[in-house]
């Protein structure tokens, strides 16, 4: 099931711009290794690496369109800033047409920008690798740490992110998805 689903997957990143290809490559790889190191599904994680930005490309318009059309529930933050709306709505174009009935896989390219409360492993791994490609050092100058943070614990890893991702927006004075903090405040309730 997975592999008819993830032949159509390869296909459709086939078709993405070779930058973004590169990149989805990348977080592939990093994917591939943190799953091996925390004994997680390595074909899911790589699955859900491979997927995650399929619709990466769309403008504002297109994303609010399609997330409409799909049934998304909108939140005022994603009216404003469309682009977090990339990964529901390309979870829910694998799903109607590529096939893509694994929940795990499914969830990760959903929450890959934000993460959520009680993401799953898969989800986990997808959302750190994201942000562990190399060419995004210069966006996360404190990638190292988190690389190696990572390797000890997804959990902390993410809070770790998430709390530097807040301070970064707060400092700045952007929009607060709140679904982040609800992911981050989970982790903070198990962890401290
Ligand atoms: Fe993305
Ligand atoms: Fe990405």
């Amino acid at each position: 099931m997975l592999s008819r689903t993830g032949e159509r997957i390869a296909d459709r990143v086939g078709a993405l711009p070779e930058g973004l290809r590169q990149h989805i490559y990348r977080v592939q790889q990093v994917a591939l290794d943190l799953a091996r190191q925390h004994s997680i599904e390595e074909e899911k994680a790589r699955l859900g690496a491979l997927a995650h930005d399929v619709a990466r490309t769309m403008n504002g318009e297109e994303l609010l369109r399609n997330a409409r059309e799909f049934g998304i529930t909108v939140h005022p933050v994603e009216e404003k800033v469309p682009i977090l709306l990339h990964g529901p709505v390309g979870a829910e174009i694998l799903k109607r047409m590529d096939g893509l009935d694994d929940q795990d896989v499914y969830e990760a390219v959903y929450w890959h920008s934000t993460a959520h409360a009680g993401l799953g492993p898969v989800g986990k791994v997808v959302f750190l690798s994201d942000k562990l490609d190399p060419q995004k050092v210069s966006r996360y100058p404190f990638q190292r740490e988190l690389g190696d943070l990572a390797v000890k614990s997804l959990d902390r890893a993410i809070f770790e992110f998430l709390n530097r991702e807040l301070v970064s927006l707060l400092q700045k004075g952007s929009l607060v998805h709140p679904v982040e903090v609800e992911a981050r405040n989970d982790l903070a309730i198990k962890m401290l």
